[in-house]
């Protein structure tokens, strides 16, 4: 080796970036070093969140981070001839990504280290300001823990924007021997991966989040519900989780405070419906993923009978954010009743996709627009479909919406779980209706009629109406309505009764689809 200093490079080892080339890169990175004799440290940090440049490798520089991308494997020869190691020239060059104006204009709080840090590194988590939230939480009664999440204004980032607070309030007022937390990272939404990129990149966010959750309501055990799918996730949670335990941060006795909390993943069932609370309470259980009638809730009466706070990951990994800066200043952003931020993911057909985290406010049109550079086809964008599968679908005239819960709520849509999938205007409006209602014939879980059997008369007659020459299509429309009224009104979950919003919105604004 020569006898320069060890440079550290910082290559994605996230399952996105990673389906882009990015282990290749990192192999091929070791072994051209090697073979140049060039010393250099890889690290493999979580994607920024600029999916479209990535892979998106950083060179720690005396002058600070130098990001270059998108690399391909043919690129790094030149790319070390150029003097990667030194920050050097390269028209893949992109400087201090962190300055990059896709980036330098988000409000990222929750996502802050994601794609800065090593994330298999506990020290790197406490230099970047990791762990201040739980120290101040040792400090506090349970009961001011559960105010400051009331008083930030904290709702559910899985999906039903509920008040977070209240939830642990509710948990923290039952008298038990055990209460749970039960984090929810099944992340069945099309177009999501927030959750995932967390738990990549940042894996102690959540960690830390947990914890505090269970020294708010009482509990000692957390499971950390985990989508199948994702592999990596899991490796980057083991990891974790093993030092936390090793350093104090979970186990018995946290920090010497008397205090106890651990954590165990278990791997999801892989149906859609398993991320639904009360699904994923039957699965975590052992059984099938089942809706479970309501009340009781899972706050009353949860995972194996006991109280449980469920909580979504970014939920959680936000409540050492708001207990480090305060409720208040977390309170700050945001509009109305929605306070905080929120991380988009921006995806589909779309140029530049990726992570965006903005305080609530940002609108459709700023976010397709000036983050996302319009549709990559190149051709005007259609419709977004926000909030997964079961978010009604908003044309080019209503981009001009906040999101925001209410703001989207008054156009007949929903936020979800921040999810974004744009589509240009070849896009048949009446065939995407048709998928929600098989995704949902697909997914059900049987248990009720509109569901089960409604989902599949809709395709049916969505099928009819589209095979048809124009006679009898107005009655069809009409019937296709009343049975969106019918799973609405008669569903058990959300699944039936969501279904309804993209097929009712691809009804309303692109009615000429459906009439051929
Ligand atoms: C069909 C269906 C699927 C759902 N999938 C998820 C999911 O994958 N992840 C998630 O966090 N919440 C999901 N939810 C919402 C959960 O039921 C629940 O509201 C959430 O986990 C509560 O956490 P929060 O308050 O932090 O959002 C789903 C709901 C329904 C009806
Ligand atoms: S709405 Fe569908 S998924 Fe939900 S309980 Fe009924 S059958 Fe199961």
């Amino acid at each position: 080796m020569n006898a320069r200093a060890m440079v550290t490079v910082f290559v994605p080892g996230d399952a996105g970036s990673v389906s882009l080339g990015a282990d290749t890169i990192a192999t091929q990175l070791a072994q051209e070093c090697r073979r140049r004799e060039l010393s250099v440290r890889i690290v493999r940090n979580g994607s920024r969140g600029l999916y479209w440049l990535e892979p998106l490798i950083e060179v720690t520089t005396p002058g600070g981070r130098i990001a270059y991308g998108p690399v391909g494997t043919k690129d790094l020869p030149a790319l070390l001839d150029a003097g990667l190691l030194d920050g050097g020239p390269h028209a893949l060059r992109l400087g201090d990504i962190a300055s990059h104006e896709w980036l330098r204009s988000q409000q990222r709080l929750t996502a802050a280290r994601v794609g800065v840090v090593d994330p298999a590194d506990i020290d790197d988590y406490i230099a970047h300001g990791g762990y201040v939230g739980l120290s101040t939480a040792l400090t506090m009664p349970p009961h001011d823990l559960v105010r400051a999440i009331t008083e930030s204004g904290l709702r559910g980032r899985g999906g039903a924007a509920f008040p977070t607070g209240i939830k642990w309030q509710t948990v923290h007022d039952q008298r038990a021997a055990q209460k749970y937390i039960a984090c929810n990272a099944d992340e069945g939404d099309s177009g999501t991966f927030s959750d995932r990129m967390i738990m990549e990149g940042d894996p102690f966010a959540l960690i830390e989040g947990m914890t505090i959750a269970g020294l708010a309501v009482g509990a000692t055990q957390g499971y950390i519900y985990l989508r199948v799918e994702y592999p990596h996730a899991a490796r980057a949670l083991a990891k974790a989780l093993h030092t936390a335990r090793e350093r104090g941060y979970l186990g018995g006795d946290l920090r010497d405070s008397g205090r106890d909390f651990d954590i165990s993943v278990r791997i999801g069932g892989g149906a859609y419906i398993c991320g639904e609370e009360t699904s994923m309470l039957e699965s975590l259980e052992g059984r099938r993923g089942e809706v479970r009638v309501r009340p009781p809730l899972p706050a009353i009466k949860g995972l194996f009978g006991q109280p449980t706070v469920v909580n979504n990951v970014i939920t959680l990994a936000t409540v050492p954010v708001i207990l480090a800066r305060g409720a208040r200043a977390y309170r700050d952003f945001g509009m109305g009743k929605s306070r905080g931020t929120i991380p988009l993911q921006l995806a589909g057909n779309v140029k530049r996709g990726g992570l965006v985290e903005r305080a609530f406010g940002l609108t459709v049109n700023e976010l397709v627009y000036d983050y996302g550079g319009g549709s990559a086809t190149g051709r005007p964008v259609r419709a977004v479909q926000i909030g997964g599968p079961l978010g009604a679908y908003l044309p080019e005239s209503q981009f001009d919406t906040p999101l925001d819960y209410e703001a989207l709520a008054a156009k007949d849509a929903l936020l979800g779980h921040g999810g974004v999938v744009v589509f240009d205007d070849s896009t048949d409006m009446a065939r995407m209706a048709r998928y929600a209602l098989e995704f949902c014939a697909i997914e059900s879980c049987g248990k009720c009629t509109p569901c089960r059997v409604g989902s599949t008369r809709g395709v049916e007659l969505i099928d009819r109406m589209l095979a048809r020459s124009n006679g009898g299509r107005a009655g069809d429309l009409a019937l296709l309505d009343e049975l969106c009224d019918t799973m609405a009104n008669g569903s058990l979950c959300g699944l039936g009764g969501m279904t309804p919003f993209p097929v009712r919105s691809a009804l309303k604004h692109f009615r000429e689809d459906f009439l051929g």
